[in-house]
């Protein structure tokens, strides 16, 4: 069966093999994020973006980056490790940014050059040294006084048992091919701040990405239409959405939406 959306990010892995946030863009979603659109808006209504000079860690399809341009940046950095995501979002922005190939972790900004780090659903999917490594970059691009963002998976309530922990990241690597390590709010808010960051604030959202009112709210109707429509005719992803959708049910009261808006100290 033909693939949907060969010239996407992952072409390159079956709809059985591919990650699971380019399955989902395979079929046309856009927003890839667990708390949706709206939760980052709210976080980038807290980042403060205009007249800002902004970074974004990994821009996916460049649904964020047109909303930090829409804010009138000071200027914009993107930084993707795929080379067909950072090919795709320097298209969409033309000249109102700049979009590089590079690792998080090691973006080869120059230090103290950034007002704002913007990073969603990557750290989720990251080991605990990899983790440390970006975090500990996005506090070197950063001036003193400057803000990182973040939106990603968390785990609730923070005193989660190691064994209901264990279990959800062994059920989503298992889905969505990805090795996502979600974190409870209390741990996210400590590796921030053990890289000398200041958490000012937390909001949270529902983990809602394949439900169907969320779907409208981040693709619009005819976008999560066409979502639907795609699902129902390849057969070999609808199978693992609708696993993914699963996993994500039967963990609902464990799986959360979180985004953190922290300042460098300094
Ligand atoms: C789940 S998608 C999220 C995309 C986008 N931020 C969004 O929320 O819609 C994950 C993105 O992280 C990128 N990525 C993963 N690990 C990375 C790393 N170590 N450095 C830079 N980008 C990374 C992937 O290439 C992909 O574009």
């Amino acid at each position: 069966m033909k693939q949907a959306g060969s010239d996407l990010p992952g072409s390159e892995r079956s709809d059985e093999q591919v990650q699971g946030h380019w399955l989902l863009a395979r079929l046309g979603k856009k927003v890839l994020r667990p708390g949706g659109a709206e939760l980052t808006r709210r976080m980038l209504d807290r980042a403060g973006i205009g007249g800002s000079e902004v970074v974004e860690l990994a821009p996916g399809l460049g649904r964020t980056a047109q909303e930090i341009i829409e804010r009138a940046p000071g200027g914009y950095v993107g930084v993707d490790s795929d080379a067909g995501a950072a090919a795709r979002v320097q298209e969409i922005l033309g000249e109102r940014g700049t979009v590089r190939t590079a690792d998080a972790a090691e973006t080869g900004l120059a230090s103290g050059s950034a007002d704002v780090v913007i990073g969603e659903a990557m750290l989720t999917m990251q080991g605990d040294r990899a983790k440390a490594a970006i975090v500990a970059e996005a506090a070197r691009i950063l001036r003193p006084g400057g803000r990182y963002a973040i939106h990603e998976l968390g785990l609730t309530p923070d005193g989660v048992g190691d064994e209901i922990k264990t279990e959800v990241r062994q059920a989503l690597a298992r889905s969505i091919r990805v090795n996502a390590r979600p974190q409870t709010i209390e741990e996210w808010r400590a590796l921030l701040e053990a890289h000398g960051f200041t958490v000012e604030h937390v909001e949270t959202a529902p983990m809602a990405l394949l439900k169907a009112g969320r779907l409208v709210a981040d693709e619009g109707l005819g976008g999560a239409l066409r979502f639907g429509k795609n699902v129902l005719t390849h057969s070999n992803a609808r199978s693992r959405v609708l696993d993914m959708r699963r996993v994500f049910r039967k963990h609902r009261k464990s799986l959360i939406a979180v985004a953190l808006v922290a300042r460098k100290d300094g």
